[in-house]
């Protein structure tokens, strides 16, 4: 049976859950990249909280979310600038508008599709992404994540790995030269 992902939010409203904890890391990253107008992609949205109330007037960024209610509450509270795509992260095509952009987020994503399918997303964010632009992930308990940024031309910024809760929160740029952005690149299927 398909996740409820509405009632996954709901976990981000009890003060000093997991989910909770590691939206303020999310932020914390994400708060000094945002210190101007910035192109950004957010793969596999949710509701959008964690840019959404951040981002700089001017901003582009691309949002793409499955779900058209929570996809709904992400247009809900986007500034101008913003496109909220209710759609399949899983394919390229919707971000071509924020391409390339400066930061990506992949949240809740790699701990909810194969490792091949992780390993293909990292491997094509330099597509997506401008020179020297950020990443920032999440995953649920340690993982060879940080390694494939590593082989793909990315330096670790930071990484957070309490030891009292099972997130992971890393945010890695891309030291490389990008490659030029691939629309309809199939990169995951959530399962
Ligand atoms: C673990 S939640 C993460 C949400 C958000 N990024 C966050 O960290 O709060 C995963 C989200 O992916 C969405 N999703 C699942 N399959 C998707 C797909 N193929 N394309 C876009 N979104 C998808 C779900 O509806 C859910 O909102």
């Amino acid at each position: 049976m398909a996740r409820d992902w509405i009632k996954w939010h709901e976990e981000y409203e009890v003060p000093g859950s997991s989910l909770a904890r590691r939206l303020e890391v999310v932020r914390g990253y994400l708060q000094p990249l945002l210190d101007r107008p910035r192109r950004v992609i957010s793969m596999c949205a949710g509701d959008g909280r964690d840019v959404l109330p951040l981002l700089p007037e001017g901003s582009t960024a691309v949002l793409v979310e499955w779900d058209p209610v929570l996809a709904e509450r992400a247009r809900g509270s986007a500034p101008e600038g913003v496109t909220v795509v209710t759609g399949d992260a899983g394919v390229t095509d919707p971000y071509a508008p924020a391409a390339p952009a400066e930061i990506v987020l992949a949240c809740g994503v790699f701990g909810n599709i194969p490792y091949a399918d992780t390993r293909r997303t990292i491997q094509a964010m330099p597509s997506l992404l401008a020179p020297g632009g950020t990443v920032i992930w999440t995953r649920a308990g340690d993982s060879p994540v940080r390694d494939e940024f590593a082989a793909n031309g990315f330096e670790e910024l930071a990484y957070c790995a309490p030891t009292d809760a099972r997130f992971r929160v890393g945010m890695h740029r891309l030291t490389r030269p990008p490659s030029p952005f691939v629309p309809g690149e199939r990169l995951f299927t959530f399962v």
